[in-house]
């Protein structure tokens, strides 16, 4: 890096600047690596939604790189919770790539993370040895595997008959929220209440909570969802096993019905990926979770996100 470049919190006014990163840099990267460029649309506004939540959810928690002129060269979102600190979207100007600008924002942010003694974790294209280099470089260590599964949901919902377990899954209510954090944390070691509170608070982005209980009433799932049009994706979710997780899948998707989505599924929950290719479901990209410090006991099956990606 030769020239001046600033790293600095994230201002009202860039609200704008940052969705046309996003999308530029997005753009860019798929098109010229994958030929994919296009799944990105041909508008910036839909990425409005990330400076937005995050703001909402994190606010000042974004490191953003900036040239002597002050316009945006790199973003990084980052989300301080109980257990860790979670690493979101990271983008630099195709134009400025290769000279540090992104190793330089994770820096500060994994800095962020050692002073408050928390691992750092995040999810990364398995399709993108950029970010994937960038992140291992930096002391990530890639654990669990995950499909990201492309389905349509006809307009008339579901055609496949409700799976076992559709019967336990309700609506999650305010009171749910710590039951919700507590289950994820029995079950990932993780725990983030306060996402669960901002879905079911509900003022900015557009959020839906499912939760799935056994038979005798305790928690054996959860699984979030983003309802906003710029992004209908399935997650952030935990199921103890694949009957709740299938049950849990099966309903979120019922209950969007007429939309084209994407969910991630564990690659190694095998009756979950099978069940989801008997509705149609296609791959379209492969991701990792990465830690700084990866929990050999972690159990149960994650639907990550990327809105918000807070895991
Ligand atoms: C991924 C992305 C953020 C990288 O940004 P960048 O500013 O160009 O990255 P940097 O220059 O800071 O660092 C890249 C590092 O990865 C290393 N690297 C890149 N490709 C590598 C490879 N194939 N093998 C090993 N290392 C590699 C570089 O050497 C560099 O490390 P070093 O400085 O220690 O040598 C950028 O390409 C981008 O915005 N892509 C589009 C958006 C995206 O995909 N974001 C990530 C997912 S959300």
């Amino acid at each position: 890096m030769s020239e001046h470049i600033a790293f600095t919190p994230l201002t009202p006014g860039d609200r704008e600047p940052v969705a046309r990163l996003l999308h530029r840099s997005l753009v860019q990267w798929y098109e010229s690596r994958l030929g994919q460029g296009a799944r990105f649309g041909d508008s910036h506004e839909p990425f409005l939604l990330f400076p937005d939540v995050y703001e909402a959810l994190d606010p000042g928690e974004c490191v953003t790189a900036r040239d002597s002129d002050g316009r945006i060269l790199g973003v990084c979102f980052s989300h301080e919770r109980e257990t860790h600190v979670a690493i979101g979207i990271v983008s630099t100007a195709p134009e400025a790539g290769g000279r540090g600008i992104a190793k330089k924002m994770m820096s500060l942010v994994l800095d962020k993370a050692r002073r408050l003694g928390k691992p750092a974790r995040l999810v990364s294209s398995l399709m993108n040895l950029d970010s994937f280099s960038l992140y291992t470089r930096l002391g990530f260590v890639p654990g669990a595997t995950f499909q990201d599964l492309l389905i349509a949901v006809p307009e008339t919902g579901m055609t496949s008959p409700p799976p076992l377990g559709v019967e336990q899954v309700r609506e999650a209510r305010t009171g749910d929220v710590a039951r919700i954090a507590d289950f994820e944390f029995s079950q990932q070691g993780i725990r983030r209440e306060k996402d669960f509170h901002f879905f079911l608070r509900n003022d900015a982005g557009s959020w839906h909570v499912l939760v799935s209980e056994d038979a005798k009433g305790r928690m054996n799932g959860f699984l979030g969802m983003s309802t906003h049009p710029s992004c209908t994706m399935i997650g952030p979710g935990v199921a103890a096993d694949e009957q709740a997780a299938i049950a849990l899948l099966w309903k979120a998707l019922d209950g969007l019905r007429g939309r084209s989505l994407v969910f991630l599924a564990p690659c190694s929950s095998t009756g979950l990926v099978r069940t989801a290719y008997s509705w149609g479901a296609r791959n379209v990209e492969l991701h990792v979770a990465q830690s700084t410090a990866p929990d050999p006991s972690a159990r149960g099956i994650v639907f990550p996100t990327f809105m918000p990606e807070t895991a």
